[in-house]
């Protein structure tokens, strides 16, 4: 694996696969990998000659009074655990290099996409995310990039922006990786007491009780939202941020369940915010 950091010698190596006819397979996190980041690593290698990876901790994403200083770090175990995936590049850029003095150029997906659900209580985050991710874009241009289901509505955005700056390139979501106990793995999970561990994969559970709500007939968004609001305050230290039920592409909320629905929730234990979702196609449930 090659451990790449100037933009430079990121742009070479690009140049020498495209040159050899390579296809690119590109994932971008910002590292502290657990197996949900692998598994995205690992369909980039089914699908790709060469696969890049990003680990950067991207500053613009976190408001003024989030984890940005906290957020876990330990580079050598990422390039251990992507070495063991056969990741090709990892590329490593610092803040300096990527929003250099004098940056002032933002990519803003506008409207209630990035306003409802996280964009409510995150007012700048996706602002932040795809300002970061249309520069990967250009900077790897991949044909196959690799996203999380676990970020659904970043999903929905990424895609959006892909589209309307008419990236050439194909976006692959990979389905969420849990613990044994439901839980979404996320970086995060690491700042959770013991105790607040015990009791976030109730987040999930309200989920899956939700989605057997829709199979046995459920089709009020405003039911299944209170029936998972109310599982949830029943949960000790959990703390509701928000539970949405909304379409899957445009995030819009749904009073009645049709076609591809989203059941998403951010929820808090203590400081620590943890998101969780779950998508369901109502056509199949009618079926
Ligand atoms: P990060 O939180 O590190 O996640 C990187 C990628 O891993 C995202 O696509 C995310 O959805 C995916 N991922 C995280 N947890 C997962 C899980 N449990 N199962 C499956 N996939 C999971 O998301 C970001 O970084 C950043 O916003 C980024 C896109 C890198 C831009 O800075």
């Amino acid at each position: 694996m090659q451990i790449i950091q100037s933009r430079k010698e990121l742009r070479q190596g690009i140049k020498n696969a495209r040159s050899d006819g390579k296809t690119i397979g590109f994932v971008p996190t910002m590292g502290f990998l657990h197996r949900g980041h692998l598994s995205l690593m690992r369909r980039a290698r089914k699908e790709n000659d060469l696969v890049v990876a990003s680990i950067f901790v991207n500053p613009t994403q976190f408001g003024p009074n989030e984890d940005l200083e906290a957020y876990p770090r330990d580079a050598q175990r990422d390039i251990d655990l992507m070495t063991a995936e056969s990741v090709d590049i990892a590329f490593f850029p610092t803040v300096e290099a990527l929003y250099p003095e004098g940056y002032t150029t933002f990519v803003d997906v506008e409207g209630p996409m990035t306003q409802v659900l996280c964009g409510q209580s995150r007012p700048t985050h996706f602002r932040g995310v795809t300002t970061i991710v249309a520069k990967l874009f250009n900077m790897v241009a991949p044909d196959r990039a690799y996203f999380g289901q676990k970020d659904a509505q970043q999903v929905a955005v990424i895609r959006r922006m892909a589209a309307d700056l008419d990236f050439d390139l194909s976006i692959v979501v990979c389905p969420i990786v849990r613990e044994t106990d439901g839980l979404a793995m996320s970086s995060r999970n690491t700042y959770l007491t013991p105790e607040q561990r015990e009791n976030a994969p109730q987040l999930n559970k309200a989920l899956i009780m939700s989605r057997e709500m829709v199979e046995k007939g459920e089709r009020s968004g405003p039911a299944v939202r209170k029936a998972i609001e109310s599982r949830i305050n029943g949960v000790n230290g959990a703390v509701i941020d928000y539970v949405a039920v909304v379409n899957a592409e445009s995030l819009a909320e749904l009073q009645t369940l049709e076609g591809k629905v989203l059941i998403a929730l951010a929820v808090k234990f203590g400081t620590t915010r943890l998101i969780d979702n779950v998508q369901i196609d109502v056509r199949d449930q009618l079926a």
